[in-house]
Parts: C-alpha cells; structure tokens; sequence
C-alpha cells in the first residue's frame, strides 16, 4: 500500500515515522511533482497539481476537522475525504472556551488591571442565568463544549442543521430556529463549518440579535465573521467584547484595527491544536479499517460541505 503525506507547513518525518510504526509494510513518501500512485494521502492545504496528478486515491485524510480548504480543491472524484474525529481536540476546545466564557463572565481581566494599578477591590458578582451561552454548531466539537459549559451551570443553548437532544442543553435547528437562538444567548460560540451556507453567519444581523451586553467567541473560521460589522457593534456598544481566534486572513496582518482593540482578545489559531500521535493513531485505524471493507467515521459529504 502507498501513502503520500503533502502537508502545507508541517515537518513530515515525524509523520512517516509514526504512519510507519502504526502501518507495518505500507510505504510512506513526502509529495513530490510526478511521484507514483498512491493509495491513501494524508493531507493539509494540499496544491491542486497533486490532485490531480493523484487520481486513484481511496481516501483523503485531513489533518484537520476543518475541510473547508480542501473542499475549495478539484479532488479525485471516488476519494472519500475524511477529517480528523476529535483525536484530542474536543477537549483543548472546551478548555479555550470555558476559560474564554469564565474570564468574561468573571471580569477576570478587569480584576487583574485593578491589581497591576495596585487596587484592591472587589466587584459585585455576577448572575450565572443573565449569562446565558449559544454554541453555533453541534458536532464533535461544539457538543463537547456545550457539554462543558453546562457542567459550569451556565444556561447552554445550542444551534445545529437538525435538532438534537443533549443533556441539560437546549436545542434550536435550521435556519429558522436561528434568530430565536440568538435571542435567547447573551455569549454567543461559534463552531461550524465554513461552507456556503455559514460564510458571513456573524454579521451585523445576526450579532444584533444576542441580547445586550453579548460577547462573541469564535473558534471556527475567519470568514464566519463580517470584521466590520463586529467592530461597529462593539463601538455602539451593543457587544461586550469578543475573543477571536481565527481570522480572515492568517497570520492577522500587521495594521489591523483588532491587535490592539480593548476589547478583543486575540490568539494566534491555536484552540484546538492537531496532536500528531493521538491523530496518526486514528489515520491508521481507518486505513486499516478501509483496507478490511469496514465503514469509518469523519468521511466527509461534500455536498454538504462538512
Ligand atoms: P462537525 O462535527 O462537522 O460539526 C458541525 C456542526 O455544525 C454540526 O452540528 C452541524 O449540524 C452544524 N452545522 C453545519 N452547517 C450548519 C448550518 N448551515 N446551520 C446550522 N448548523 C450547521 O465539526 P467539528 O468537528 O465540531 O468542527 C467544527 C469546526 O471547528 C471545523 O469545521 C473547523 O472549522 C473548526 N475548528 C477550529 C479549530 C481551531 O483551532 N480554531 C480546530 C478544529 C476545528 P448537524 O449536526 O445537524 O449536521
Ligand atoms: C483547525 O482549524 C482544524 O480545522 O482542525
């Protein structure tokens, strides 16, 4: 069996030797223009000359959950996709948001300038259901950060493409339970997919309709958010604030109104990092799997775009 490893940005023998280990006998090559078939290909931001040069691939993986790059690429039309099924990053989420929601909620960065200006003082605490959270997008992520935020009795809402029935989180679905969903959220958590349908999702409409004092975290994608139309709710004050971790354009460029905002906290996309072994160990199962006839989780629809 052969398996090319094309990832945009990614030190490749760690994954050769780790792909090796798990898949005795297969033979694992870094992408070259005009390399030989391959079976499988593990992939991130692959160019489209491989694609098309690697036309009898069985099955892409993607070293990510996000597809949304990959779904932009002409691909070989009987390649299954498959993205990364949690493999450790559903809980670097819900740490990232739960501590994100908790710093807002508990004024933490307004306590710890106090402090630095030499003050001790206290704040009045504040009511745990005036702060209710909407997480956008139910999967294997957003489920595993509903599940966290209700652990913390915080009021959980939750928006996903058909309805859902999960413990202690109350569920609204398609684009017709959206505006309801937002009314009823005050910190709004955004983790969908990037397709067509959710492209510019955060805007002035939609972000207008958190009940006042929202704040905004996304996780997802840059290109969920409209950058003016958050800037303008945070000038009229309509938004608390936001924490943003993913950007139109990446690396955030040097200028942009967001590095030095008050408001807004920054990361550098780092959420939910790939863990290369937890990641390589779910590759090769499926391989496996695949190789034996048996069905696999995380195959992506791309008519669905996620
Ligand atoms: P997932 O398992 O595919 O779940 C997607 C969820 O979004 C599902 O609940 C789906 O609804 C819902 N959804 C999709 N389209 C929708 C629409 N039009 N309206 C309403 N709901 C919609 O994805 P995941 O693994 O949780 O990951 C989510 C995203 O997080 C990824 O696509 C990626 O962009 C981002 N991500 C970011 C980082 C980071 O470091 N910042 C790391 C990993 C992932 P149904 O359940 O009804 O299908
Ligand atoms: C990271 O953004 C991912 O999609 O895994």
């Amino acid at each position: 069996m052969n398996i090319l490893f094309c990832c945009k940005d990614t030190p490749a023998e760690p994954w050769l030797q780790g792909l090796a280990a798990a898949l005795p006998g297969a033979r694992l090559s870094v992408w070259a223009p005009g390399a030989p078939a391959a079976d499988y290909a593990v992939v991130w931001a692959p160019p489209q000359q491989f694609l098309d040069e690697q036309t009898g691939l069985k099955a892409l993986f993607n070293i990510g959950a996000g597809v949304d790059a990959l779904l932009r690429l002409r691909l070989p039309p009987q390649a299954r996709v498959v993205r990364l099924d949690d493999a450790g990053m559903a809980v670097q989420m819900a740490e990232y948001v739960c501590h994100a929601v908790i710093r807002h909620f508990r004024e933490l960065d307004a306590l710890e300038a106090g402090m630095r200006a030499g003050e001790w003082a206290y704040r009045k605490p504040r009511q745990r259901q005036d702060f209710p959270v909407g997480v956008m997008g139910l999967g294997v992520l957003g489920a595993r950060v509903a599940r966290a935020l209700a652990q913390f009795e915080f009021p959980v809402n939750g928006w996903s493409r058909t309805p859902k029935a999960l413990d202690g989180i109350r569920s609204f679905s398609g684009a017709d339970g959206l505006p309801d969903f937002l009314a009823a959220s005050r910190v709004l958590v955004n983790l969908l997919p990037l397709t067509p349908d959710t492209e510019n999702i955060l805007n002035r409409d939609t972000l207008a309709r958190l009940q006042p004092g929202g704040y905004l975290i996304n996780v997802a994608r840059g290109a969920h958010l409209v950058e003016d139309d958050l800037l303008a709710l945070l000038a009229s004050g309509h938004l608390a604030g936001a924490t943003l971790d993913v950007f139109r354009t990446e690396p955030l460029p040097a200028g942009h109104p967001f590095w030095t905002h008050p408001r807004i906290t920054l990361t550098p996309h780092a959420s939910a990092r790939t863990l290369r072994d937890e990641s390589i160990a779910q590759i090769a199962g499926k391989i496996g799997a695949l190789e034996r006839g048996e069905a696999i989780a995380g195959v992506v629809d791309p008519g669905r775009g996620y």
